[in-house]
């Protein structure tokens, strides 16, 4: 008989790559989401209620995809609570000027919560870019709306035409619908370009005319739709065009989240984020530039922190890589 048999090499060599992974995730303090929570959430503050088995795709062209409750009930009504607050008749930015212009196109009511207001809010945007693989700090604030009978908005791009309301994070390229609320009738969201609208069964009488001219999603309290208005080469999708249908029996309530190419926290510290005609300056071009050095990423990503000469990078003058005197040299 054969004794106890010991582990073999290979098998500690594991366990020891293993420990180092481990100890590694644990002081960058990573929190890993537990995917399959269903929605219930545990005291540690990494569990952010994420479940990816709950989203399904409704196109391609253009990409849109819903997460069957993404909120709580109690979520939802939190967000209305919040959102009744201030409530004031929503407005369209104007084509050249970019400027909050009144527009009977848009006829809700809404109001901007502010950035993680309190922990919901805050858990809530991290579900958001948890499910979307974009950075919290590439987000609006949450905007509530609210649509009575016969309230809607035209069909519309979420992306700008105007220069003025790219300047800060660029295109917006994603869009977070969360639906608050069920409506009895109407309220649907329309994508009147997208590919396949035809191939959507609509014969129930459950939808509004305006809903049959494209591709719909119902309202239903706690889904949250996303779709991109921008494509992978982040250049803008047209058939992201959409309208909120309007409201022919109850009430609309929904959260927005806008999603933008880069970051939309206007820089504190550092000089405006992405201006490549400055960027030959020694400098740092995003407030998190000390920060991000001291974690080792002028090292880890010297692409994005120290670049080249012919395209320098972000955060050249908390690595060190420049001085101020010399435009470029290290
Ligand atoms: C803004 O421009 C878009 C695209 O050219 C156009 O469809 C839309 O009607 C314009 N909106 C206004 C208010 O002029
Ligand atoms: C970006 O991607 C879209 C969709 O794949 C394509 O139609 C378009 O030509 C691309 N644009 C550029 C500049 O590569």
């Amino acid at each position: 008989m054969a004794g106890p048999k010991l582990p073999s090499f290979s098998f500690l060599v594991f366990l020891f790559v293993f420990a180092l992974f481990c100890s590694d995730l644990v002081s960058s303090g990573l929190h890993i989401p537990l995917w399959n929570s269903g929605g219930s959430y545990g005291e540690d503050e990494g569990d952010i209620g994420f479940d990816p088995t709950k989203v399904t795709q409704v196109s391609w062209r253009p990409r849109a995809f819903i997460y069957k409750g993404f909120l709580t009930p109690e979520e939802c009504d939190h967000l209305i609570k919040l959102g009744k607050v201030n409530l004031e008749k929503s407005m369209v930015a104007d084509n050249e000027s970019g400027k909050s212009v009144n527009s009977n196109v848009r006829t809700s009511s809404g109001s901007f919560l502010s950035r993680r207001q309190d922990a919901i809010v805050a858990r809530i945007e991290k579900r958001i870019a948890a499910w979307t693989f974009l950075p919290e700090e590439n987000g609006e604030t949450i905007q509530i709306l609210n649509y009575k009978v016969g309230q809607k908005y035209d069909a519309h791009f979420d992306y700008f035409h105007d220069k003025t309301n790219q300047q800060l994070g660029g295109h917006r390229m994603a869009t977070a619908l969360m639906y608050l609320a069920d409506v009895a009738k109407g309220g649907e969201t329309v994508f009147p370009n997208a590919e396949g609208k035809h191939l959507q069964p609509k014969d129930d009488g459950t939808w509004s005319d305006c809903a049959k001219n494209g591709l719909a999603v119902k309202p239903m309290k706690g889904d949250t739709l996303l779709f991109f208005s921008c494509h992978l080469n982040a250049t803008t999708d047209p058939l992201s065009l959409h309208a909120s249908c309007p409201v022919i029996e109850g009430e609309k309530w929904s959260a927005t989240r806008w999603i933008h190419l880069r970051s939309f926290q206007r820089p504190t510290t550092a000089k405006e984020d992405n201006n490549p005609k400055d960027m030959t300056e020694c400098g740092d071009y995003n407030v998190l530039c000390s920060h991000w050095a001291s974690r080792g990423e002028c090292q880890k990503n010297v692409a994005y922190m120290i670049g080249t000469a012919d395209v320098p990078g972000y955060c050249r003058k908390s690595c060190h890589a420049c001085s101020p005197t010399s435009k470029f040299a290290a």
